[in-house]
Formats: C-alpha cells, sequence, structure tokens
C-alpha cells in the first residue's frame, strides 16, 4: 500500500479525491457501519509508531497485507483513513502540546482521516470537537479510534454531548459557521489542482470572521507555491515545527520536518 501511496497512479488518484468526495459505498454488506468497522479491525492495527504516541490508532502499517496490497485488492477506494499523513501529525503533536488551543472551544477538523487531530482536541479539554471528512469509511475510522482513546464519538442523529468527538460527513469547504472557533487543516494540500485554492480562500474567510484556522503541512509544493504571495505570506505564522518520526519519514520520501502554521487577521 505504501508503494502504492507513492505512484503516479494513486497520486492522480488523490487529486481527484478533492474535486470528487468518494460516492457512497453500493453493497449493502459493505455500507453497514458495523461490517465496515470489523473489516478496519482485521486488516489494521493499533499503533503509536507516529509523533504523538499518546494516542492509539489503527492504521495500515508496515505488518499489514494491505501495505503491500494492489489498490484494487482494498474494498474501499482511497483508504486515507488508514495513514497518519505528516501534516496530520505535527498539527496534532500541536494542539496536544497546547491545550489551550483547543480548551473550551468547538474545534472543527477538516479532512481528518483517521481523526487524530479532532481526538487530540477532544483529549485537550474542547468542548465539541467535530472530526469531518466526505469519505464515510473514515468516519467509522474516527470512531473506532476515538474509543480505542476514551473519547466519546457521536455520529448523527445522535447528539453530540460535551467533550465528544462528533462526525460529520458533509462537504464543509467554503461554510461559514460562527459556531467553530478552531479550524484544523491537516495535511490538506496534497491536491495539485483547484482544491488548495479554495481551502486557502476559505481559511481567509474564516480569519476575518474571527476563527483560529491552523494548517499541519510538511512542505509540500502546492502550499509552499500557493502562499508564497506576499499578502498570504504575511497572514501566516509559523507556529511550531517538528522533526517527523523515522517511520513517518519512511513513508513520505523527502519530508523530514512539519510545521503548523496560524492564519492571522494582521496584514
Ligand atoms: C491527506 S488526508 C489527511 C488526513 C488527516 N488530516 C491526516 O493528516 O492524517 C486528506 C483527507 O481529506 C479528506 N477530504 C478530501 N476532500 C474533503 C472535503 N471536501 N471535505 C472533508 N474532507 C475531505 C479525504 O477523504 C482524506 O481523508
Amino acid at each position: 500500500m505504501a508503494s502504492l501511496i507513492r505512484s503516479a497512479r494513486l497520486l492522480r488518484r488523490l487529486h481527484s479525491l478533492a474535486s470528487h468526495p468518494v460516492s457512497p459505498l453500493t453493497s449493502a454488506a459493505r455500507t453497514t457501519a458495523e461490517n465496515v468497522a470489523k473489516w478496519i479491525e482485521e486488516n489494521t492495527e493499533v499503533s503509536r509508531d507516529h509523533l504523538t504516541p499518546e494516542l492509539r490508532l489503527r492504521l495500515v502499517t508496515q505488518n499489514c497485507w494491505l501495505w503491500r496490497a494492489r489498490a484494487e485488492d482494498c474494498p474501499y477506494p482511497d483508504p486515507f483513513w488508514a495513514f497518519y499523513w505528516p501534516g496530520g501529525q505535527v498539527l496534532t503533536r500541536f494542539l496536544l502540546d497546547n491545550p489551550d488551543v483547543s480548551r473550551g472551544k468547538t474545534v472543527l477538523d477538516v479532512g481528518s482521516g483517521c481523526g487524530a487531530s479532532a481526538i487530540a482536541a477532544s483529549m485537550s479539554g474542547a468542548t465539541y470537537a467535530i472530526a469531518n471528512d466526505t469519505d464515510p469509511i473514515a468516519a467509522t475510522a474516527v470512531a473506532l479510534n476515538a474509543r480505542l482513546n476514551g473519547v466519546c464519538a457521536a455520529t448523527p442523529p445522535s447528539p453530540a454531548p460535551p467533550g465528544s468527538c462528533e462526525i460529520c460527513t458533509a462537504s464543509l469547504v467554503g461554510r461559514l459557521d460562527a459556531r467553530w472557533d478552531v479550524v484544523l487543516l491537516g495535511d490538506m494540500f496534497y491536491d495539485d489542482g483547484d482544491f488548495g485554492r479554495a481551502i486557502l480562500d476559505w481559511a481567509d474567510d474564516l480569519t476575518t470572521r474571527g476563527t483560529a484556522v491552523l494548517v499541519g503541512d510538511p512542505g509540500r509544493a502546492t502550499f509552499r507555491e500557493r502562499t508564497a504571495t506576499t499578502t498570504l505570506r504575511r497572514r501566516l505564522l509559523k507556529v511550531a515545527e517538528y522533526d517527523l518520526p523515522r517511520r513517518c519519514r519512511e513513508e513520505n520520501s523527502g519530508f523530514t520536518t512539519g510545521a503548523v502554521w496560524q492564519f492571522s487577521r494582521v496584514v
């Protein structure tokens, strides 16, 4: 699977995903959350081998058969939730190191994947943490990972009690909601199409309305190039930088560090 992640073919699929959310699964057997959860439990392993070992996460690791599988062998397309991306790792590390960022806040984690950042926000005292990913399989992965870390996961229509991690599969990019105090974008600049620009425009709008927007990024070209304009560069403050752990460096050849950026309202 790791070799697939690096392949041009998968990268093309990564790029297209940004503008075409994953379709709902058709097979009844595959769509029940129970079956999906069972499949994830049987085909991933619980790992702490990442930058936030406080968190136990179900991931596809080198010990899993899926690691060496072809994309078509996985019943779920583009299982991004099965990997803990470098931008997400540094952002989650930052949240755990700085609990005041989340404490008492409503925190939205966009493109939550395995859910690590939203779970860390909950563990840091967020009143509400919302794990948002348009991939419905990611929703099940987040619920499993939340439970592994003692965080209650709430899937609509179940109400989300304070302190829980609410799971949301709607596409929220572009929406403005005064409820969100903090918006997290962990490794969301993997796409070299228009998606990166749409996210940056949205982040700018959210910031202007008083929402704190944090980006975790390992130095992806889209983020570097799209933020190179003077105005955006001046609006972005690097608040932390971390060395990536060995396993993460091996899985993401080329990246050795990751930074956390915050949008500022001052131009
Ligand atoms: C590169 S992964 C990052 C996952 C996680 N943040 C991390 O760092 O480990 C990007 C995630 O964004 C999700 N995604 C793509 N487009 C989205 C959208 N419009 N809204 C919410 N999630 C989206 C994908 O399904 C995928 O799980």
